[in-house]
């Protein structure tokens, strides 16, 4: 395992600190790191929220947090008596400036440490959380801010939060996490792309006839049903996740890790995606929403039941053909699915190479399938390569597809961390090139506002899905309309 450095000493002031994200994997993840002593002793984690608490409540919550949200085995009693020093509570209204007076206490004559603020709030709250760090003269030099998605709802609001953010933290100084880049496997693209000499020469359109990106969920909207009614599956996880797995996926070579030359090159992909048109978006895109049903052996409500039988249309799937209009990718669909409720929970890219050129095994006797290169990033990481083989054997030639199988966790045989303990190291470290820089989010927004005027142009309706099944029939039509299906195990 690479060897791990600690950083140097800290003040987190996490804003929403007693909220889900806090406690179900912040706090986990710092846990984590401190626990293989990345965090020195000095460093400090500040809960704030707008409840009064006492410093030995808050520490009841974070305890019984993490119990429940760190794996098996995991939760140590004589570290969590370590832990718990790093912790203080500070109560602060997001909205009311002047009753910071607890964390200005706590933050004054440590300005000089790393100072980070870490808004795990709603978007809503950012403009006025920034603002309020600056009235209160609480952004030294080597302050940053973390930004949790959603990053608005569109293009105009992702610009105004921007915009409020920027008048009190520099460019350099802002963090937007997407906690997919955060991911060991989705890092892995980097390695496999640009640590191998052997994927560069086939990574075109000369060599691949498709690519297929699955971001699965077994799990409903559950308790989140009313901030998801509002948002659905296109803005939570295309703008955000699945774009980035695209950047990072078709980019160009960036010249070196720096943060600049790799967000440099992924903006160079979203600014190349194809508009769906209103005319397009049926042929390109489908929208769907589960309806009751059954999921590992247990039934299910559906989604309007979730909403206490309201009426919605909001999508919990979605399936987008997308176009990349560059030399490299001109005429290879980008096919997108993510989707509540499925069969499985499942994330993986799949790579589907062309059809040989000419076959010198007959059709009526062979079956001579594509090569296929899956990236499968959860569960159960790794890269497998099928390619076709002779089957073993004195009697007639049979073709079989077999797999050369990578499984991360066989090879490497350690604990994948959280995407959260990387990301917050490299906060902490000052390392922004797993964040998204202004200009990305932006043109993200840009190209998902495009589909949502065009679904609304059109009309597009949403499609029931049973609960448990890969979601609507649709979807499969889509592809099929293309001569091509989904590659999934039913
Ligand atoms: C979040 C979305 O960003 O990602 C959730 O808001 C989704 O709706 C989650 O469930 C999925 O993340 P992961 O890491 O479980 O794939």
């Amino acid at each position: 395992m690479a060897q791990l450095l600690p950083v140097d000493t800290f003040d987190l002031v996490i804003f929403g600190g007693t909220g889900d994200l806090a406690m179900r994997k912040l706090l986990p993840a710092l846990y984590h790191r401190d626990k293989d002593g990345q965090i020195t002793a000095e460093s400090r984690i500040i809960a704030a929220s707008r409840g009064a608490l006492t410093q030995q409540a808050y520490l009841e919550l974070v305890e019984e947090a993490l119990k429940s949200n760190l794996a098996e085995g995991d939760f140590d009693e004589a570290h969590w008596k370590v832990f718990a020093r790093r912790l203080h509570y500070a109560q602060a209204d997001a909205y009311e400036h002047d009753g910071w007076g607890e964390l200005n206490k706590l933050l004054s004559g440590y300005e000089e440490r790393t100072r980070v603020a870490y808004l795990a709030t709603a978007p809503g709250l950012f403009g006025a959380i920034a603002t309020g760090l600056k009235s209160n003269g609480l952004v030294t030099e080597p302050s940053r801010i973390v930004l949790e998605k959603p990053l608005g709802r569109d293009l105009d609001s992702a610009r105004d939060i921007n915009d409020a953010v920027g008048q009190c933290f520099a460019e350099n100084q802002i963090y937007r996490i997407d906690h997919y880049l955060g991911k060991e496997t989705v890092q892995n693209l980097l390695a496999l792309r640009f640590g191998n000499s052997l994927f560069e020469p086939l990574w075109r359109r000369s060599a691949i006839d498709h690519v297929q990106i699955t971001v699965s969920e077994d799990l409903g909207v559950g308790g989140r049903v009313e901030f998801y009614d509002r948002v659905g599956a296109l803005r939570d996880m295309v703008q955000n996740h699945m774009l980035q797995l695209v950047c990072l996926f078709a980019m160009e070579a960036p010249s070196s890790l720096d943060q600049n030359a790799v967000r440099d090159e992924k903006i160079k992909v979203l600014r190349s995606l194809k508009p769906i048109s209103a005319e397009g978006a049926k042929k390109h895109s489908v929208r769907g929403q589960y309806s009751a049903g059954a999921v590992n052996g247990e039934t299910v409500d559906g989604y309007l039941d979730e909403l206490d039988g309201g009426k919605s249309t909001t999508e919990t799937f979605v399936a987008l053909k997308l176009e990349i209009e560059n030399w490299r990718w001109s005429g290879v669909p980008f096919y997108l699915r993510t989707g509540k409720r499925l069969k499985a929970k499942h994330s993986e890219i799949v790579v589907q190479f062309q059809d040989v050129p000419h076959s010198i095994f007959p059709e009526q006797e062979y079956n001579v399938s594509p090569n296929l290169l899956r990236i499968r990033l959860q569960p159960d990481e790794g890269v497998q390569l099928s390619v076709m083989a002779k089957e073993p054997g004195p009697g007639g030639f049979e073709l079989k597809p077999v797999s050369l199988d990578l499984s991360f966790a066989e090879t490497f045989g350690v604990r994948y961390p959280d995407a959260y303990e990387r990301l917050l190291m490299e906060v902490l470290r000052g390392n922004p090139a797993l964040f998204m820089r202004r200009d990305e989010v932006e043109a993200a927004w840009q190209w998902i506002d495009g589909i949502i005027d065009s679904w609304q142009t059109s009309n597009q309706s949403v499609e029931s899905y049973v609960s448990g099944s890969w979601g609507p029939s649709a979807a499969a039509l889509m592809l099929d309309r293309d001569g091509r299906s989904w590659h999934q195990e039913d």
